[in-house]
């Protein structure tokens, strides 16, 4: 390692602000070879070299909020809507539990045509049929519901905070606030959710001051997992004309996060895998120690469209998993055989 400035901050135990601006700002290629093989040490150390699987289904894509950037949106008319039922969901799961997956997300849009009520059923079926670890992922809900649907058994909460720049976070949202997202991520996390947060990278007018903010925030909160996934255009969405993220940034992020936040569970995306060749074994190569195959079911899995591009959504449904297996071990890597619950 030839510059020594470098090679002090990457082998610090603690990181100020400075110091992972100074990190997402290299360019010189050696220096950002330097920092992905850092990311990686900490990440074997930390997490071993197991990858995680987490089954994914998005079981509805409707949604009551306005997200400037995804194409889930209430105001675009374009896309056409779905609501999975119970049994087509249980069905799903049924698929994951006997691909050897021991995880399953629920995601959806902000739809609350799913009671508590609702989901709770589903939470307890899943858990004495499968046994499986749940996540949910369904945005901004009800304090009342978190707690029920924590009683009922569900174990992960995963809530972006998108940005953890108040400005940005407002021009970007419609209806709501950075500070409320942080209550709703505070409590999740008091009531005993393992919880998720993270941004997204290559929002217009996002600075790499923002990003550290970024990575700090997920710090504070103690997160159990962490998301960084890069920005791609949704058509019929108002940052329809914004550029795609740049990959080389998406890459530093992720790094970064792992140097500073070490044993938290970080996803390679499947935004990254739609933005480059490989992006998801890249992501692993990188810090990543999770990745979520998707599972949402035929007709349904093409109109989760978040954005333009998202690979898998003309895939077989039950292929994404043994395909993820392939690459996970053709990097030398080894597929999670545990629930994979937070390290903290
Ligand atoms: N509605 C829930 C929520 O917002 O938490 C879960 C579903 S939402 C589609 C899941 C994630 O998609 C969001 O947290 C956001 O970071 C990501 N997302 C949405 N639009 C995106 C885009 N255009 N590019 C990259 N990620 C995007
Ligand atoms: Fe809805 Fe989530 Fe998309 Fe926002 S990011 S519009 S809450 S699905
Ligand atoms: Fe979906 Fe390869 S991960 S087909």
């Amino acid at each position: 390692m030839k510059n020594p400035n470098l090679n002090s901050v990457l082998n610090k135990e603690e990181f100020d602000k400075r110091d992972i601006i100074y990190m997402l700002s290299l360019t010189d290629k050696n220096e950002v070879e330097n920092l992905y093989y850092r990311a990686n040490e900490v990440r074997k150390e930390f997490c071993g070299d197991d990858v995680h699987l987490r089954g994914i289904i998005e079981f509805s894509n409707y949604c009551e909020q306005d997200c400037l950037y995804c194409g889930l949106r209430i105001s675009n008319d374009a896309l056409p809507r779905y609501r999975m039922t119970k049994d087509e969901i249980l069905a799903t799961v049924e698929h994951i539990h006997k691909a050897k997956i021991f995880t399953v997300v629920l995601q959806s849009g902000e739809d609350f045509s799913y009671t508590k009520e609702f989901i709770s059923d589903l939470i307890r079926e899943i858990k004495l049929n499968y046994g499986l670890a749940i996540t949910l992922s369904l945005g901004e809900r009800g304090f009342e519901e978190y707690l029920e649907w924590k009683n009922a058994g569900a174990d992960r909460y995963l809530l972006k905070h998108e940005s953890a720049n108040k400005k940005l976070y407002s021009a970007i949202h419609n209806k709501q606030s950075l500070d409320e997202r942080i209550k709703h991520l505070v409590y999740l996390k008091s009531i005993g959710f393992q919880v998720g947060s993270g941004n997204i990278i290559g929002l217009p007018g996002q600075t790499p001051d923002d990003i550290a903010d970024d990575i700090l925030l997920c710090k504070s909160l103690i997160n159990d997992m962490a998301s960084f996934s890069p920005f791609i255009p949704s058509n019929d969405t108002p940052l329809c004309n914004v550029s795609k993220a740049d990959v080389q940034l998406t890459l530093k992020t992720m790094a970064v996060a792992r140097i500073v936040l070490k044993d938290a569970h970080i996803p390679s995306t499947t935004a990254l895998g739609s933005l480059i060749e490989g992006g998801r074994e890249k992501g692993l190569e990188v810090g990543a120690n999770v990745v979520m195959p998707n599972y949402t079911p035929n007709p349904y899995r093409q109109n989760y469209k978040i954005y333009e591009g998202k690979i898998c959504v003309t895939d077989d449904p039950l292929a994404c998993s043994g395909c993820l297996k392939f690459k996970i071990e053709s990097i030398g890597r080894k597929v999670g055989e545990s629930f994979g619950h937070s390290l903290k």
